[in-house]
């Protein structure tokens, strides 16, 4: 298994250029089953997750190929041969489920494996289910597998509990097929959703209001809907981890190919704690940071609110700030995996359920660390670049799944990051860091 080795300390310095948005073109790939023809998605990033959506749709018979140098995919979605999504893949990468709706919508019937809780919470998929059940799915729960059929759907009304960006994404493709209109109340409005919508309206789908809390969708025939070639938003996380890693190391760099728009409370809060931002293009920031940062209190929230997929990032951030910080996470249960990996590393974290309270400490030092999920993983590199000495990051699969070229990218800011799959390459690494004074062995 992979790990990262990383020597900490450094300011980093330089430019990095965001990939696309992993969670918005998982999505498109399987919206892409609504029609016939093949489908091209332009800025596709090179993840396991999007390796994984590959694997599902070519075995619903998609014929599927990936560009590296282009950065695209080609779904010729002409011939389906299953609507069965097996739980290897599903139970492997929980965005395996939005085929559901559009199985639904091009087949009004479909079969796929429910993903289960994973580690940082229960995720359950009630809402996609009732929201089916409402555009005239007959539902079944067997073996582990959801088997929605419909004679034909009907557009309703749909009230969300909670505006959930999953089911949201589902009930949006199911109903382009729909008779009649859907209206999604208390819709999620986060920006891959309203990608989402763009992608559906340029295939010939009627859809207003994405990015609101509420959506409409006009059913249309399958005769209005083609194929079409399509380029995909810049990931906002995966910018925001690179903005958390100059900040984190008190350096100064830009950030290239991002919507600002798309992390203006991010944006603010970091501010808040003493980093600079600057837009220097429409697409493009300069981020320095030359003190230490202050706590603040971050309450996650649904979009526009603070990410819930940066807040492993903010704490990283915090563990050093001055004063005391409070995190609040209210959208999952279990998403302080990092805090146990950030303790190793000196940090002091008071976790109580969804609070944790951090005391900024002066500094962090390298550790043995275990990356548990994406985020979390993703903090914990935060950490290990601001750590003084050494750090080995364990579990690397689970930050492959989101970020593109991550030793690739830090490197060349100045990162002191390798890769390694050996065990004597650690033990390599390790002697290096005993010789130079920052091994933790
Ligand atoms: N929920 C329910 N019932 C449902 C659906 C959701 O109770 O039917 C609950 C969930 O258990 C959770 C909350 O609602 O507590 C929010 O879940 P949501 O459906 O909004 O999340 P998701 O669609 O499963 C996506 C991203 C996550 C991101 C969340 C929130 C993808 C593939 N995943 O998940 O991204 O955290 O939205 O923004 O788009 C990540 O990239 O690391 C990641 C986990």
């Amino acid at each position: 298994m992979d790990k990262l080795t990383i020597s900490g300390g450094k300011q980093l310095y330089g430019e990095v250029s965001i990939s696309g948005a992993k969670n918005a073109v998982l999505k498109l790939m399987a919206a892409s089953l609504l029609t016939k023809g093949e489908t091209k998605i332009y800025n596709v990033p090179e993840l396991t997750d999007v390796t994984i959506m590959l694997s599902v749709l070519g075995q619903l018979g998609v014929k599927t190929s990936y560009d590296k140098v282009e950065k695209s995919v080609v779904l010729d979605t002409t011939n389906l041969t299953s609507i069965v999504a097996e739980y290897e893949y599903v139970s492997r990468m929980r965005a395996s489920f939005i085929v559901l709706g559009a199985l639904m919508g091009r087949c009004k019937e479909a079969i796929v494996a429910l993903p289960g809780g994973c580690a940082i919470g229960e995720r359950r998929v009630d809402f996609h289910i009732k929201g089916l059940e409402s555009l005239g799915a007959e539902i079944k729960i067997e073996n582990g597998y959801v088997h929605a059929k419909a004679a034909k759907l009907t557009g309703a009304d749909i009230y969300l509990d909670i505006p959930s960006v999953g089911a949201t994404e589902n009930l949006m493709i199911a109903s382009v097929l729909a008779e009649g209109s859907t209206r999604i109340q208390n819709a999620a409005q986060e920006p891959e959703i309203v990608d989402l919508a763009n992608f559906l309206n340029v295939m010939g789908a009627d859809i207003s209001g994405a990015g609101t809390s509420e959506i409409v969708i006009n059913g249309v025939n399958p005769e209005d809907l083609h194929a079409v070639e399509y380029t995909t938003i810049p990931d906002r996380i995966e910018a925001g981890t690179y903005m958390a890693a100059f900040i984190g190391t008190r350096g100064k760099g830009i950030i290239r190919n991002v919507n600002p728009s798309h992390l203006t409370f991010y944006t603010s809060k970091l501010t808040q704690m003493g980093a600079k931002i600057k837009l220097i293009e429409p697409n493009a920031f300069e981020v320095s940071c030359d003190r230490r940062l202050t706590g603040l209190n971050i309450v996650t929230q649904p979009y526009p609110g603070f990410p819930t997929d940066l807040q492993s990032l903010g704490m990283a951030l915090l563990c050093t700030a001055e004063g005391v910080s409070i995190i609040t996470e209210s959208l999952y249960e279990n998403r302080f995996m990092q805090v146990p990996e950030l303790r190793k590393m000196g940090a002091d974290i008071h976790q109580e359920r969804n609070h944790a309270l951090i005391r900024g400490v002066n500094s962090l030092s390298g550790a043995n660390l275990r990356a548990s999920d994406l985020r979390a993983g993703a903090a914990l590199v935060i950490a290990a670049l601001m750590a003084d000495g050494y750090s080995i990051i364990d579990q690397l699969h689970h930050i492959d799944r989101g970020y593109e070229l991550l030793t690739t990218k830090l490197s060349a800011i100045g990162a002191d990051i390798q890769r390694i799959n050996d065990e004597s390459d650690i033990i390599a690494d390790n002697i290096r860091g005993v010789l130079d004074g920052t091994a933790k062995i």
